[in-house]
């Protein structure tokens, strides 16, 4: 999978992908993410990137010129499955659109910066709009690179059997069943003694309850959604 993001702040995003999955992701060229500084396809000497609001109002708007220089030019090079534009006015992440942006090939992610950007780009290039949740960032640059770290562990092959993104929580509408390490006695907090039984079938069972009462007590609402 090939994700091309463009961003006024590409500085933020170098971190959040370098490292653990994603770098591994990466590595293995399971995942080509190329960050573009939208600076670069700026206008006159200053490489302006944003104005002012027609018709007042505070905050500066990202231009529509450098954006679609960029995105025209990407697309002349391959064909993109979605162009998405990161947004708190956007539909919400789920796990399930995670799964389905995983098995495309090629994407553009846009971030806004500044108070958003000019509403032509949406109308003529951006075919998802995206939003991590109810709360406004100072970009997309970060609710970018929470897209990317979904989509990178769901590619196959990115992460071994054992730790395979299919037993993550969402994955069935559950949340995740509590899980331990050594030492098997803390100070008197035990771990259940189901799991030192060696009896497989017993802690699957065990696990699958356990996620499914977590589920009703935290998130009733997935429950919900599986009527
Ligand atoms: N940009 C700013 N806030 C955002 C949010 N909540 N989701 C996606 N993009 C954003």
């Amino acid at each position: 999978m090939r994700i091309d993001i463009i961003s006024a702040v590409p500085d933020l995003l170098i971190s959040p992908l370098s490292h653990s999955i994603l770098k591994r992701a990466q590595k293995k060229n399971l995942l080509k993410v190329v960050v573009h500084n939208l600076r670069d396809y700026g206008l006159g000497k200053h490489q302006q990137i944003d104005d002012y609001q027609f018709g007042g109002g505070s905050g500066m708007v990202m231009m529509i010129e450098p954006i679609a220089t960029l995105i025209n030019k990407l697309k002349g090079d391959r064909h993109y499955d979605e162009i998405i534009y990161m947004t708190p006015d956007g539909h919400q992440l789920s796990q399930g659109e995670c799964n389905y942006l995983s098995l495309k090939k090629n994407l553009i992610i846009l971030c806004g910066h500044y108070k958003g950007i000019d509403e032509r780009i949406r109308d003529i290039f951006v075919t998802k709009e995206i939003s991590i949740g109810d709360y406004v960032l100072s970009g997309g640059e970060l609710p970018a690179a929470i897209l990317v770290d979904t989509l990178g562990r769901l590619i196959p092959g990115v992460l071994n059997d054992e730790s395979s993104a299919l037993f993550d929580s969402f994955q069935d509408n559950l949340l995740s069943a509590p899980i331990y390490t050594r030492p098997a006695d803390y100070k008197g907090h035990k771990i259940p003694d189901i799991l030192l039984s060696g009896h497989k079938k017993k802690i699957e069972d065990w696990r699958d309850e356990q996620a499914y009462l977590r589920t009703k007590e935290r998130r009733p609402d997935l429950l919900d959604d599986n009527r």
